[in-house]
């Protein structure tokens, strides 16, 4: 079968990387999680005790910084951060460092270099509208504020990470309004990308509903 990619694009807590595992699961494709890659130079950033407003010390940083995926799993330097990076501190301050322009280049170029030459479904803020603005399938994954917050508590307490349900909701409504504002590539749906709303959907529901307009692009059954 030909070389597809899929996008899947929308606010944080959606839902988009599980389902984005699931479908690449199913189609036998590869999964690029791209907010992992911010979250990653996040860490290295507060590892080295750099002010996240220091933006030439980001950029210095980004230079040293290798981040690559293996079996799923996100490497730093070599080093398995895939826990550490879903850390509320990594959330609260993600958004900075996603809207510095450098840092943006840098894992954009990274993230075609992954889809260049296999099948992909990635998802991230500006997948459908710039990083891969010829993906065969564009998905644009919206939930209520509410329902999002809802799945991120449940998700950090089943963790063991002790939070507050409200400081959840304010940090979501502060990450949708930095990730949207933005002036490089914000958080916009692409023209051609298919609104799917996963308010109120159980995770088949929804996996069912991308899966039929992936089939229904590509025209056959993968
Ligand atoms: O999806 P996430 O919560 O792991 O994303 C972390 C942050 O990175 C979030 O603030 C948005 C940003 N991001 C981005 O700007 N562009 C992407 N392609 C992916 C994530």
């Amino acid at each position: 079968m030909k070389k597809f990619s899929i996008a899947i694009d929308g606010p944080a807590g959606a839902g988009k990387s599980t389902i984005a595992k699931i479908i690449a699961q199913r189609l036998k494709i590869e999964y690029i999680d791209t907010g992992a890659m911010y979250r990653a130079i996040t860490l290295k950033a507060i590892r080295n005790g750099i002010d996240i407003g220091n933006i030439d010390k980001i950029v210095e940083l980004l230079d040293k910084t290798d981040i690559n995926f293996t079996n799923g799993r996100v490497y730093l330097d070599g080093e398995d951060v895939s826990d550490e990076i879903r850390l509320p501190e990594i959330g609260n301050l993600v958004s900075q460092v996603a809207a510095i322009k450098e840092v943006r280049e840098k894992l954009v170029t990274l993230q075609r270099d992954i889809a260049k030459n296999k099948s992909v479904i990635m998802d991230g803020r500006d997948i459908g509208t710039n990083v891969l603005k010829d993906a065969d399938i564009k998905i644009f994954l919206v939930a209520s504020v509410e329902e999002r917050a809802k799945r991120r508590y449940k998700e950090l307490l089943e963790k063991g990470i002790d939070v507050s349900y409200d400081d959840i909701v304010k940090e979501i409504e502060k990450r949708d309004y930095i990730d949207s504002t933005r002036e490089v590539n914000p958080l916009r749906k692409a023209e051609d990308a298919i609104i799917v709303n996963n308010t109120d959907k159980t995770l088949n529901e929804v996996i069912d509903e991308i899966l039929s307009i992936v089939y229904k692009k590509l025209r056959c059954n993968v």
